[in-house]
């Protein structure tokens, strides 16, 4: 891509229709690793604080975590935000061998670009001040005296105990994605939103998620480089207060972070994505959203009830879980699939603000399942109904195969069970909420992930994250109208055990 490509930027839908995957256009591009990306950043804190690793916490299981209304009633405190930081984002597995560290949540490529900053003004045992949160060693770094002014951030922003703001390095990504890093910044960025909501409802502390934030504010208050590293989601823990005197009354005491290494490659084509959407629209959700398939379904048919719930502990999926490719082709009883499904997508986005553009997004995000040797459910392309109680038949007989095929060959997605589908009209998010609507789904697409993965860690079956896709295949495959999108796909099913034959 020129500039003169790039300078043509102007809204979110051109820069995902500009980094779409054409078969045999993908130009060549062999990794530096003398250039990996840092696991994490580097500062000399003003002081730093070991987050403590007593993980006695609350046992609660991963169905009740997926299910359960976030609570307001618990307070957070110091032991309560390392068990949140170190479930949402701790690293779970080390290959020394290849030298990475793996988190709790998955990231496209294992990069893992999103960083997490605390703003703390209301927890008795944690100083005033914003913090940097290094969950890779296990320590908070305090990066300013000064904690984030919510009240010039936000328009009304949640009072809470603490805010975790999510940012994403471009470079992280791009060392491996180049133009196309920014659709996994936002893909992995609301992984770890979901993550953080998820792991403070096993602590009982109540979470929500802020989208509406001024960009430019939370630059300035987090001293970031628009240019190296963004903005993509603000979190509330606990219950607080936003404070009347504000945090102006703090001395601002930055530091500033120890440059990398080496400098990064910079695509422009980044940063303009990300400021095309700094424009917050303040408008409504249009009645009738716009349907993103060419056909009606052929078939409704009621989602089957199911109280299968399996007793897994959240701690433990999250410690567990992987991303696991080795699908086999067993036949998913109705009760397990029903349940699945139903795990999923209850009680998902529960904590949006119903004013915020965040909330009206998640209208635009069409859920959509590849399934095939599901007990009781002919092979099919389905969409779940809004209120998620029916399947509406798009398609009859597997598409697996075809899926795999557009989502660049990659051959064991056409053994998943389940390939859940995220799909959206672009030119219609767009128009209701502008670029930064584009945002928004791309992140509730990442969300609906997590929840999969780790609704899949409890049924004892496999997922892995699917972000590489020839784009204009995929929306014909689909038989999507002119402007949808295939955002995001999940493939979920039984896996080959250890011993087992094929
Ligand atoms: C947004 C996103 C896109 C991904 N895309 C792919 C993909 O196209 N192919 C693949 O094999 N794995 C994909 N993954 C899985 C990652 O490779 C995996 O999460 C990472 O290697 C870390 O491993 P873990 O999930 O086992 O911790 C994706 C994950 C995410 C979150």
């Amino acid at each position: 891509m020129d500039n003169s490509d790039t300078d043509q930027l102007v809204s979110a839908t051109r820069y995902h229709a500009r980094t779409c995957h054409v078969r045999h256009r993908i130009s060549p591009h062999s990794l530096d690793f003398s250039r990996y990306p840092q696991p994490f950043k580097r500062y000399e804190f003003l002081n730093e604080t070991q987050m403590v690793r007593d993980m006695a916490g609350s046992e609660l299981s991963v169905c009740d975590a997926l299910d359960r209304e976030p609570s307001d009633i618990s307070r957070v405190d110091f032991k309560k935000i390392c068990r949140i930081l170190s479930l949402c984002y701790g690293v779970t597995l080390a290959d020394r061998s290849r030298g990475i560290l793996f988190r709790s949540v998955p990231s496209a490529g294992g990069l893992y670009p999103c960083q997490l900053y605390l703003s703390v003004t209301d927890i008795p045992d944690i100083e005033t001040g914003l913090y940097y949160c290094d969950t890779v060693q296990g320590l908070l770094g305090k990066i300013n005296t000064r904690p984030l002014d919510m009240k010039k951030i936000l328009p009304a922003p949640t009072p809470a105990g603490a805010y975790l703001v999510i940012t994403g390095v471009f470079y992280h990504s791009a060392w491996k994605y180049r133009e196309r890093a920014f659709r996994y910044l936002l893909l992995d960025a609301g992984h770890l939103a979901e993550s953080v909501m998820l792991a403070a409802r096993a602590e009982d502390i109540g979470a929500g998620a802020g989208y509406d934030f001024d960009d430019q504010q939370l630059l300035k208050g987090l001293d970031l480089d628009v240019s190296c590293e963004v903005p993509l989601a603000c979190l509330f823990l606990g219950s607080g207060n936003v404070r009347e005197d504000g945090a102006d009354t703090q001395p601002s005491q930055p530091v500033r972070p120890v440059p990398e290494p080496f400098a990064p490659v910079r695509y422009e084509i980044l940063e303009k994505a990300f400021k095309t959407g700094s424009f917050v629209v303040q408008s409504r959700v249009p009645d009738e959203i716009p349907r993103v398939f060419q056909h009606r379904p052929s078939e409704i048919i009621p989602l089957p009830a199911s109280d299968f719930c399996p007793e897994v502990s959240f701690r433990n999926a999250v410690t567990n879980r992987r991303s696991r490719r080795n699908f086999s082709k067993h036949e998913l009883p109705g009760a397990v699939w029903a349940a699945f499904f139903r795990q999923i997508f209850s009680g998902i986005f529960s904590d949006h603000i119903p004013e915020e553009t965040g909330a009206a997004a998640k209208n635009f995000l069409v859920p959509a399942m590849i399934c095939q040797n599901l007990e009781g459910l002919a092979d099919g392309l389905y969409t779940l109904s809004p209120n998620g109680s029916q399947l509406e038949c798009m398609h009859s007989g597997s598409l697996a195969n075809a899926l795999a095929r557009v989502c660049l060959d990659q051959a064991w997605i056409s053994r998943a069970s389940v390939n859940f589908l995220f799909l959206a009209d672009l030119g219609a998010v767009e128009s209701a909420l502008g670029s930064r609507g584009y945002r928004h789904v791309m992140m509730h697409a990442g969300r609906a992930g997590q929840r999969i993965y780790l609704a899949a860690e409890a049924f004892d079956l496999g997922c892995c994250g699917v972000g590489a896709m020839y784009d204009t295949e995929a929306a014909e495959l689909l038989a999507l109208k002119t402007g949808s999108v295939l955002l995001y796909a999940v493939a979920a099913g039984p896996v080959k055990k250890k011993g087992t034959m094929p």
